[in-house]
Parts: C-alpha cells; structure tokens; sequence
C-alpha cells in the first residue's frame, strides 16, 4: 500500500464559484505533485458508490444529490506523508471551523458543500484513485 498518495476532488460548490485554478494552486504550491487530473462529473448512481459509506448517514441522500450537481475535478496527488498533510491543507470538514488559510476555509460556504474532499486513509485513497482512474492516466 502506498502511503505518499491522497486522492481529492473539488467539488461542484467551488467548480461552480470559479476556484478550480485558485485551488490547483494552493495544492501545488503546497508540495504536491499532480499525478492524474480530470474534468468530470459523477452521475447520482455513481456519487451513491462514491460515497456509499456514507449510506446510513442522515446526510447521505443530499450529499449524493449534491455531488451529482454539477462538473467535479478529481485528482491523485503524491507528497510524502500525503493523507495526513491534504487532510491539514483542506481543512475541518464544517468550514466555519477550518482553520484560517486551509482550502474549506477560503472556499467553502457550508458543511455539505464544503470545496474539496481529502481520502481519509491510505486504503480509501486507492480505491477512490481506481474510481476514477486507469494506469494509463497516471504520471
Ligand atoms: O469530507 P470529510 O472527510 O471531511 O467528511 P466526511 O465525514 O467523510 O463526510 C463526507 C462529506 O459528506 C463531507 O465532506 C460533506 O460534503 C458531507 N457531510 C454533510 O453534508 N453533512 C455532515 N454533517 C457531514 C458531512
Ligand atoms: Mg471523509
């Protein structure tokens, strides 16, 4: 298992509020090297396989409707200590508690639709890089 590699994506919230280069920037500029990079969008059927761990979660429902509301940008990134240090860069998951600087912070509005997602392990950042990726896509 790697342990160098998160993957992210921004959002439809900060797609839509024209942040994808701002945050491009704050990733980069933070030590992050992009290894795969992708202008999509996620259906509802697969924003639900996304996010099915959240599938008992009373906000699971508004978080698949969301997710599916617009383009995303999707991305695997590679730093040393990768999960940890992007889980610090974009912030609390609830802006208002972010800290000052971090990307939720600077371009989130609200809880749900809060910028970015951050793989919260090794283990997730494989399987959510393999979602969206094949190895011809990587560099
Ligand atoms: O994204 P993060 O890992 O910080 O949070 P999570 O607990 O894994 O939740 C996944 C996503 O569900 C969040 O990023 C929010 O978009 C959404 N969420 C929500 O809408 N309301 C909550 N109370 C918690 C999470
Ligand atoms: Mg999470």
């Amino acid at each position: 298992m790697e342990s160098n590699k998160t993957f992210t994506m921004i959002k439809p919230d900060a797609v839509a509020n024209g942040h994808i280069g701002a945050i491009l920037d704050k990733i980069t500029s933070n030590g992050f090297k992009i290894v795969a990079l992708k202008y999509t969008a996620l259906s509802a059927e697969k924003a639900g396989e996304f996010y099915s761990v959240h599938k008992e979660r009373p906000f699971y429902k508004d978080l698949v409707s969301f997710m599916s509301s617009g383009p995303i940008v999707a991305a695997i990134l590679e730093k040393d200590n990768a999960i940890e240090d992007y889980r610090k860069l974009i912030g609390a998951t609830d802006p208002s508690k972010a800290e000052p600087g971090t990307i939720r912070n600077l371009f989130a509005k609200s809880i749900d639709a809060n910028a970015v997602h951050g793989s919260d392990s090794d283990e997730n950042a494989a399987i959510e890089g393999n979602f969206f990726f094949s190895a011809f896509e990587r560099f």
